[in-house]
């Protein structure tokens, strides 16, 4: 696991965004595994720049995102199809066939789960998946657990995660309890990780993740056990290290 430690939120992103440029560069027909939250928008708007300076070209890459609310319409936007529209594939010459998002109005959970985990087998994987961390170890929406789950599933979400999320939306009943994430298995399968995090509420889930044990407890911390994982972290994130 390489730490790539950086002065703050911007400097987080742009690094974040050159490795990602590099990804595309190298392959101008790669898979790229992207995620939602706070923590990548600034990695977004940062892609967003380089491809309005001509420096870099979306036309080739599929996308695979990593989780959608179970029950959120595409128009809704708290859905995370929205949030992928608004901060990067409407602003860039990605190709809408080939960005791909779970369904989550498909109400047969089995039936989406399989779907997704078949999509991205034909896509022949993911070659970078981007992350964020919740504050609670989660990947994705790969909550705490007792075991590491392996596909794409539907999750229950924490009443941490809801409390979390629901600044977001009008009330707190209004936040989905449930999700379609990639499996730990899926987000593993990955040839390389980029994480990104920031800021000094997630500096205590920072050193559990990645410099505590190996446990389903802590999603992320599975990570340690990828062999191409890189970590973009602020110093404040960095600072029970
Ligand atoms: C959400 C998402 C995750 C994200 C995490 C942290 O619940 N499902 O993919 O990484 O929470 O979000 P943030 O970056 O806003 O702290």
């Amino acid at each position: 696991m390489r730490i790539i430690e950086t002065k703050d939120y911007t400097d987080m992103s742009r690094k974040a965004a050159n490795l990602i440029a590099a990804q595309i560069v190298t392959k101008p027909n790669c898979v790229l595994g992207l995620a939602t939250g706070s923590s990548p928008i600034g990695t977004y708007d940062r892609l967003v720049e380089m491809y309005e300076q001509g420096d870099l070209d979306f036309s080739g890459i599929s996308t695979v995102n990593l989780d959608e609310y179970k029950g959120l319409d595409r128009e809704n936007d708290q859905s995370y199809y929205y949030f992928m529209h608004e901060h990067l594939f409407d602003r860039v010459n990605v190709v809408a066939e080939r960005t791909n998002v779970p369904n989550g109005m498909e109400p047969d959970a089995d039936k989406e789960c399989k779907r997704y985990e078949e999509l991205i087998a034909s896509l022949g994987g993911v070659d970078l998946q981007l992350l964020g961390l919740g504050h609670n170890g989660h990947i994705g929406f790969n909550e705490p657990a007792e075991i590491f789950d392996k596909a794409t599933h539907c999750v229950d979400l924490t009443e941490s995660t809801i409390e979390a999320n629901k600044r977001f939306f009008a009330s707190v009943d209004d936040v989905p309890r449930q999700a379609y994430t990639m499996g730990i298995g899926t987000i593993m399968r990955a040839k390389k990780v980029l994480l990104v995090v920031s800021g000094e509420d997630k500096a205590d889930i920072v050193a559990k993740a990645f410099f505590g044990d190996v446990t389903p407890q802590v999603p992320a911390s599975i990570l340690q056990m990828h062999p191409d994982v890189t970590v973009v972290a602020d110093a404040a994130a960095l600072s029970k290290i």
